[in-house]
């Protein structure tokens, strides 16, 4: 499906997928609808045996409701049958272990280890009890930054004018930028318990000098933190940024100075500039060192490679989040994702929310070839959540090549992810949705409580609106339905014209929250974490890895090359973009 096969591949397909697939040519008969028609005591039983809720803290919980996809519990045990067949429950063990599961890169897989409440337990205490080696060391990287949480807030970090921090700007990109900047918005309703409050926070993220010139207007160099965060610390964006900032932050300094200084007690101030205004963090000490940045300082932040990039919010890439809403906040996200880790790792199949979350999305992908999914908060604060979720599911999932290295001709893989707020893109590509010719499922997500002190009306309004997409999307332009009607009864289209009729069948699952809180953001991002995980164990892809970003960025660099060097051809260019470049270094400058 959607792939191509080349026949000289050896190709042996598993059986527990062809069950699935023989089910489901005979469950496409079946129209959505018909879940929802017929005896009541069936449907409930239905609705509750797919809606899972797992309690986060005190009376707030997340639950999931798939009754509106296509799964059923006779797909559900086809698809444990599969799960059995690829070793899921191993693989679980493994990721639960902070085992070598990205073997492509040869790198253990440790993001959850991140969040285990036995590490998080005993922060207050100067060495820990009873951890291993990995944990230890986990321990010792929360320690350091709850330390620096501390010094934040007690004002003992200091700027280099001697002034207090107004700003906190991280820098990074894909998913040094995308998680923090993420949860940093969706928390902003949410008081700061021992936080920054009065410091607000920046991401600057694109090449583009668009990006800085509009950062360097809204906030004074002189009283920002920069943290530099990446993974590696070669990424070119973040690293151009860095160099600019740091030229712009010299010359704002020497600019402060009053009098004219001899040079030496400058290069000082400049050296003392650097040390106060930035904090690194990475995986790759000796990139961060060759950048000219001190690792032996408590303003490096290091973590271990087995955290990929896109899964790194739960560590040292999170800093900015907990030094704007505490440290405190910061572990309650923690723990929330360890609530779904815990859910994820002992519920059976049947009752396991991201199981059955990859699985619904499989049935709709693999055996409907419905290739995309929109993700639709409704809440203004989780705005940034699509694109958060895009790198996640697409980064890792967006794979053709199986994890032993052979082409995988069974069957396509991630769809596309993309999405927006409830209500503003109901005006933007519901349209779509309701009547276009694709059928793409929707993920809803939405929280009962407001986290604002406005009247009801307008949460009244927002949580109505999510509901009757998702029922409009279910049923179409059905009337409402007894027990005892059928679909062909109550679809009474002969006196409507067609462009005024609406289908329905389209599945959605609905995501409810009680509150946003750190606690249930943390548990709705390590629910879409574990879903993309077993996903990538039944699709048979390596989730860890992402070498389809490294063609473009090694191109990337040699057109710099060619344009900044002038050199008149560059080797290996189609001719399309050959004259591209050749236009470029024309009008440049
Ligand atoms: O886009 C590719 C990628 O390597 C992502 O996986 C990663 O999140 C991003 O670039 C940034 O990388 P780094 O944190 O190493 O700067």
């Amino acid at each position: 499906m959607g792939q191509s096969v080349d026949s000289t591949d050896f190709y042996s397909p598993n059986s527990k997928w062809q069950d699935l697939k023989a089910y489901h040519d005979k469950l496409k008969s079946i129209e959505l609808t018909s879940f929802f028609i017929g005896d009541k005591e069936e449907i409930m039983n239905r609705v509750r045996s797919l809606c899972i809720s797992i309690p986060i803290d005190g009376s707030n919980f997340i639950k999931i409701d798939l009754s509106k996809s296509y799964l059923t519990q006779e797909s559900v045990e086809l698809y444990r049958n599969l799960a059995d067949s690829v070793g899921l429950s191993e693989k679980i063990q493994t990721l639960k272990d902070g085992g070598r599961l990205n073997v492509t890169e040869g790198r253990d897989v440790i993001h959850t280890v991140l969040r285990e409440s036995e590490i998080t337990s005993q922060l207050h205490l100067h060495s820990p009890l009873g951890l291993s080696r990995k944990q230890e060391i986990i321990f010792h990287s929360l320690k350091k930054m709850k330390s620096l949480c501390d010094k934040l807030s007690s004002s003992v970090l200091k700027t280099c004018l001697n002034k207090k921090f107004r700003y906190i700007v991280n820098i990074g990109i894909g998913g040094s930028d995308l998680g923090p900047s993420m949860v940093y918005e969706a928390l902003s309703d949410f008081p700061s318990t021992l936080g920054s409050e009065n410091i607000s926070v920046h991401f600057l993220s694109n090449v583009d000098g668009n990006a800085l010139d509009d950062l360097s207007k809204k906030i004074e160099f002189t009283d920002a933190l920069f943290i530099v965060a990446s993974k590696s610390f070669t990424t070119i964006e973040t690293l151009t940024n860095v160099k600019s900032i740091q030229k712009i932050l010299i010359k704002r300094i020497s600019d402060n100075q009053s009098t004219q200084v001899e040079s030496n007690k400058n290069e000082f101030a400049i050296n003392e500039a650097m040390r106060r205004h930035f904090i690194t963090v990475s995986c790759n000490a000796a990139e961060v060192q060759k950048f000219g940045f001190s690792t032996s300082t408590d303003a490096f932040l290091e973590f271990d490679e087995g955290v990929g990039g896109r899964y790194s919010l739960w560590g040292p890439v999170g800093v900015s989040i907990a030094l704007k809403y505490g440290f405190r906040s910061f572990l309650s996200l923690l723990a929330g994702a360890h609530q779904v880790d815990a859910h994820f790792y002992t519920a059976n199949a049947q009752m396991n929310a991201p199981f059955l979350m990859a699985c619904a999305e499989i049935t709709h992908t693999n055996f409907y070839g419905w290739h995309s999914r929109a993700v639709i908060p409704y809440n203004e604060r989780l705005s940034k959540f699509a694109s958060y979720l895009q790198q996640l599911e697409m980064e890792s999932n967006g794979k053709s090549v199986n994890v032993d290295g052979t082409k995988i001709v069974q069957h396509s893989t991630c769809p596309i992810v993309y999405g927006g707020c409830g209500t503003n893109v109901q005006h933007a590509f519901f349209q779509l949705l309701h009547q276009g010719s694709e059928i793409s499922p929707v993920d809803f997500i939405i929280a009962l409580r407001k986290g604002n002190d406005l009247c009801d009306e307008h949460q009244d309004w927002l949580v109505a609106n999510c509901f009757a997409q998702s029922q409009a999307l279910l049923l179409g332009d059905l009337k409402l339905m007894t027990a005892a009607s059928s679909v062909s009864e109550n679809k009474d289209h002969t006196s409507k014209p067609l462009s005024r009729t609406f289908q329905g069948n389209r599945p959605s699952t609905m995501i409810v929250m009680e509150k946003l809180t750190p606690s249930s953001l943390g548990a709705l991002i390590a629910l879409y974490e574990h879903k993309v995980f077993v996903q990538s164990i039944l699709w048979e892809i390596n989730a860890f890895d992402q070498w389809g970003v490294e063609l473009g960025k090694s191109i990337a660099r040699s057109i710099y090359s060619e344009i900044t060097e002038s050199r008149d051809e560059g080797e290996g260019h189609d001719t399309s973009t050959e004259a591209l470049i050749k236009t470029y270094c024309c009008h440049r400058n």
